[in-house]
């Protein structure tokens, strides 16, 4: 069988860290949230947990909370019987039951409704669930695996989740770098989608050059993985002008992006090399100006370029002088 580990795709520092990581908790049945921004990968690491752990062959079921109206997250998780209401003609099996055995992955914890929070804790603690419209509890063996990119912990601060449930399911966190924190993964995982999505196409790609792939270095992504990767389908039909829509996303989005829940889930190293780049951006890539703005010496903004390895920053204004 191939290693689970390789679907997580990357060898950077701060992947192989996560591997080994997720290659640890897998064997324990404790909780594990998962942080990460959107598109970082949050899926693929908790399938390659329960891929990797005792539970392997029973279900993995996965369900996004933000994906259920508020009405029905209940009857979704803990499924219900005939008659429960009106529309309930047949009894129906709830997502928790569905993953006996196995692992349930619930996504965008973060934003489940605080009056529900209650009724998953409780369930959680009891190992047990109701289907609606039954009193029979039934024991339930599940591994809980959440994941969200919200500041789950300013939502507990702000009294929008509440801290037993946190401290029931953060037992262990794993933090998914976003991909701009990692660009040395970019070549494999271009190579990656390029495989992948090649194959669907019934095509050989064409891998882009090297100037190209500096220019996916040299992006943000704001998106992480997920851009990565549609921009990798857009490449194999497109060819180069899939770049164009790169620098108008990213215009967009770092305005747009509520900086705040990216920087709760990442370290103090991580949020430096982050504002260096987007200062270093802002000033055209002119490191005395971006130095005085930073209120920082020349020599030390150059040993934390070198550090992060942020020297292709540009601005946007070179980056389309080289591409025309
Ligand atoms: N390290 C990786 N190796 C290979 N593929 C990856 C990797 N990380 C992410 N992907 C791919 O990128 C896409 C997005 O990943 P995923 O759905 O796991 O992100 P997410 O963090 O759960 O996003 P969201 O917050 O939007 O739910 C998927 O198609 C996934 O297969
Ligand atoms: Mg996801």
């Amino acid at each position: 069988m191939a290693d689970p580990l390789a679907s997580i795709v990357g060898n950077s520092p701060r992947i192989r860290e996560l591997k080994q990581q997720v290659a640890q908790v897998a064997a324990a049945e404790f909780p594990v949230l998962i942080l990460g921004e959107s598109g970082a990968g949050k899926e693929v690491v908790a399938r390659t947990i329960h891929a990797l752990s005792p539970r392997r062959d029973a279900p993995f079921v996965g369900q996004s909370c933000l994906a259920i109206p508020e009405a029905l997250i209940e009857s979704e998780l803990f499924g219900f019987e005939a008659g429960a209401f009106t529309d309930a003609r047949e009894r129906r099996i709830g997502l928790f039951e569905q993953a006996e055995g196995g692992t349930i992955f619930l996504d965008e914890i973060g934003d489940i409704p605080l009056s529900f929070q209650k009724r998953l804790l409780r369930v959680l603690q009891e190992r047990e669930v109701r289907r609606l419209g039954s009193a029979d509890a039934i024991r339930i063996n599940v591994r809980v695996i959440t994941a969200t990119n919200a500041p789950i912990e300013q939502f507990v601060s702000e009294g929008h989740f509440r801290s037993d449930l946190l401290y029931r399911l953060n037992t262990f966190e794993l933090r998914v770098p976003p991909l701009r924190q990692r660009i040395e993964d970019i070549p494999a995982l271009v190579e990656h989608f390029l495989q992948r999505h090649g194959r669907r196409f019934g095509i050989e790609p064409v891998a882009p050059g090297a100037e190209v792939m500096q220019q996916l270095k040299d992006y943000p992504w704001p998106g992480n993985v997920r851009e990565l990767e549609n921009f990798v389908v857009r490449w194999i039909s497109l060819g180069e002008e899939a770049l164009n829509a790169l620098d108008k996303h990213m215009a967009l989005s770092f305005e747009q992006q509520d900086i705040s829940r990216r920087w709760l889930s990442m370290t103090m190293d991580e949020i430096e090399a982050e504002v260096i780049r987007m200062v270093l951006h802002d000033c055209g890539g002119n490191k005395t100006l971006a130095a005085r703005r930073l209120g920082l010496a020349r020599k030390s903004l150059y040993n934390k370029i070198e550090r992060y390895q942020l020297e292709g920053v540009k601005s946007k204004g070179a980056k389309t002088r080289n591409r025309g």
